[in-house]
């Protein structure tokens, strides 16, 4: 995985949701990488988004890969739908999931890219058992629930922590990264940036692609 060029994953929740078609098409064809897809359940987390259908509307108008970032509970009971409906890349929270390998080892069977989340308060040595069954490692730099909230400060060692047990996974970064700290994101050893506000609420998205890039 290394030198691979930093992948820009758009979160969905921050874009214009009446023109969630268009939104999609103007990040695409602004370059960003894969489509990032925050799945609520008001239970794991205090607020609930959106699922299936959404996702297979989607996928008929756009070839980015889908990452979907599930915030719920029972992951287990769902992963067969998400596979349908056409998730690329599957990510479950560790604190969410009692049997995290086998959860994982399914998300693989499926034909997706596993990956585990994981919240800012948790030890990263609670996923040193999965970690070689992984592709990627969701490391959140806020508490999940919400976009627009602040990055929380400290996530960089986090990062440099991951980079250092795992060289071969790719960390993805999800909560509060916009222009002015991705250079950082990066710097630490992120390899993949989720931005949703970052993003969405800035007028030119093919410019601010290229400025999280660091280009
Ligand atoms: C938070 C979500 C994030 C969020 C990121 O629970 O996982 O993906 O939408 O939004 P920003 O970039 O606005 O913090
Ligand atoms: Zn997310």
């Amino acid at each position: 995985m290394k030198n691979m060029k930093t992948l820009i994953a758009p979160s969905l929740l921050a874009a214009d949701l009446t023109r969630l078609g268009e939104e999609v098409r103007a990040v695409e064809a602004a370059g960003a990488d894969v489509l990032h897809f925050d799945v609520m359940d008001g239970h794991f987390v205090p607020n609930l988004t959106f699922g299936f259908p959404v996702i297979e509307a989607l996928k008929k108008i756009t070839r980015l890969p889908i990452d979907a970032h599930l915030m719920i509970q029972n992951a287990d009971a769902f992963l067969d739908r998400f596979a349908q409906a056409g998730c690329d890349w599957l990510s479950v929270h560790v604190e969410a999931c009692p049997h995290l390998h086998r959860t994982v080892s399914r998300i693989r069977e499926l034909g997706m890219k596993p990956g585990v989340a994981i919240n800012p308060g948790t030890p990263l040595s609670s996923l040193d058992a999965v970690l070689p069954h992984l592709d990627f490692v969701l490391a959140m730099s806020v508490n999940p629930g919400f976009g627009g909230q602040k990055f929380i400060e400290g996530t960089w060692d986090r990062i440099r922590e991951l980079k250092k047990r795992a060289p071969h996974l790719q960390v993805e970064i999800d909560g509060g990264i916009k222009v002015s700290n991705a250079k950082d994101a990066i710097a630490a050893g992120a390899d993949i940036l989720v931005v949703g506000t970052g993003l969405f609420g800035t007028p030119d998205y093919a410019q601010t692609v290229q400025a999280l890039r660091g280009k």
